[in-house]
């Protein structure tokens, strides 16, 4: 069953969104050559507590093992959960996708964007480009009758004609309560699968694309997922309300 939330509920969830969203924009904004991404870490743990949230991220559990840093960094090949390191310099023409989860009272906002470090290659920025782009076909499928399978589909149309990798091994999730909720939202496959959508869900929506391979790795430090063939990987993500019309992103940052 995928949760439904009430209206109060959603009044949180838009609270802990907005917090995610903001963070997330500060810490992009941070981005740049000779940055490295411990600090980067840091400044979003500061940034979240100062909003009055907690990182999601901080000592979750998967397994008998806990996450250890506030955000997750993930440079170039890295696809998810990298963890910030203050050997980890930013030089030109990197690419660091900042993820931001977000505990506000009681309830979690997720967000993820890919951005660039200075100048990168033609290709890469092509990367990024089709991945936000299939980001907003996927969110604009979110709507109330759809089924799961409209999201994951509109991912796999929007990123087919680039011809870039669809990563597999990690898939959007409901968010509520809790950062993984049903339904699981994979970013590839027919529209014809996954129950329907209703009014009232909150589902983060993540697709995490290659330029090369899909397949994936694991780091020695057991959290950081990478591409085996270390092509880099781009990937963005928003929480998003299914409303009785149109689909409303969450994750959105104040102006300024
Ligand atoms: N946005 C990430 C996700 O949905 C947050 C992961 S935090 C971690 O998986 F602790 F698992 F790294
Ligand atoms: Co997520």
């Amino acid at each position: 069953m995928i949760p439904v939330k009430s209206a109060r509920e959603i009044a949180v969830m838009r609270d802990a969104c907005r917090i995610a969203a903001n963070v997330l924009e500060r810490l992009c904004r941070i981005v740049a050559p000779g940055v490295n991404t411990y600090d980067l870490d840091q400044e979003g743990r500061r940034l979240i507590e100062s909003y009055g949230g907690n990182s999601a991220c901080y000592d979750y559990r998967s397994g008998n093992k806990r996450f250890p840093a506030f955000t997750c960094l993930s440079v170039n090949e890295e696809i998810v959960h990298g963890i910030g390191d203050l050997r980890r310099i930013l030089r030109e023409g990197d690419i660091i996708t900042v993820d931001v989860c977000v505990l506000y009272e009681g309830y979690i906002g997720d967000n993820a964007r890919t951005v660039a470090v200075g100048a990168v290659d033609e290709s890469v920025q092509r990367l990024l480009d089709a991945t936000r782009g299939a980001l907003g076909k996927a969110i604009d499928q979110a709507r109330a009758g759809n089924r799961v399978g409209y999201i994951s589909n509109a991912v796999e149309k929007a990123v087919a004609p680039h011809g870039f990798g669809i990563v597999r091994d990690f898939v959007g999730h409901g968010v509520g309560r809790t950062m993984h909720e049903e339904p699981q939202i994979p970013n590839f496959g027919p529209r014809k699968r996954g129950d329907r959508l209703r009014p009232n869900m909150t589902l983060a929506i993540e697709p995490m694309i290659t330029l090369g391979s899909p397949r994936v790795e694991m780091a020695a430090d057991g959290w950081t997922a990478l591409t085996r063939d270390r092509s880099p990987s781009a990937h963005f993500e928003h929480t998003v309300l299914v409303t009785p019309g149109d689909p409303e992103i969450l994750t959105v940052a104040d102006p300024g």
